[in-house]
């Protein structure tokens, strides 16, 4: 089994890509191409992967009292709340002894008329995808992840990148933006 160096998470509406040392954060609207960017990075620098999705499903399975609530959301077809997202993700991060604050924010910057076409062409013959949708889905991205963007811009942590670009540019310009903090990819 490889060295696993570092840790990745993977949000409903914020991805998250995390590294034991250092750790950062990838965000950007739904459709931004923060999955496919998370899978590129995780390879070519070979980090773990651990979704934010299977985090929410061992913790329902578990029997705690976030468990029993996060089964009655999903129940309901209603989004878990940001605190509790952020609430296990720490608690995963303590137990793999990680760093709750990130070294730094790449922001995957997107126009909502660029996500909205990416995601309807993803989904394609399939119904959770429909405009409406993902308006809805803008609207929870503005609420839960600018302030969270805004908050670390504030702090001079955040890296744009033009998530507008090709996939292999995109992944260029990540690659840049680790260069320069001397990161180096997996031989
Ligand atoms: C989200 O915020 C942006 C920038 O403030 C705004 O242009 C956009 O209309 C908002 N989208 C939704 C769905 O509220």
């Amino acid at each position: 089994m490889p060295l696993c160096k570092s840790l990745m998470l993977t949000w409903i509406s914020i991805p998250l890509c995390g590294f034991c040392d250092p750790f950062f954060i990838l965000a950007g609207g739904p459709g931004s191409g923060k999955g496919t960017q998370c899978s590129k990075i995780a390879a070519t620098y070979g980090f773990c992967h651990l979704s934010a999705g299977e985090l929410l499903e061992k913790e329902a399975q578990s029997g705690s009292e976030y468990g029993a609530l996060i089964k009655a959301l999903k129940a309901d077809g209603k989004l878990v709340p940001s605190e509790i997202v952020i609430k296990l993700l720490q608690q995963a991060m303590e137990e793999n002894k990680m760093q709750i604050d990130p070294e730094f924010v790449l922001f995957f910057e997107c126009s909502e008329e660029v996500m909205t076409r990416r995601l309807l062409n993803r989904n394609q013959g399939r119904a959770d995808d429909n405009r409406e949708t993902i308006q809805k889905r803008f609207r929870v991205y503005n609420e839960s992840t600018l302030p969270v963007i805004n908050y670390y811009s504030s702090k001079g942590k955040v890296h744009k990148i033009d998530a507008e670009q090709p996939i292999e540019e995109v992944f260029e310009a990540v690659k840049r933006v680790f260069f320069k903090l001397g990161w180096k990819v997996r031989e």
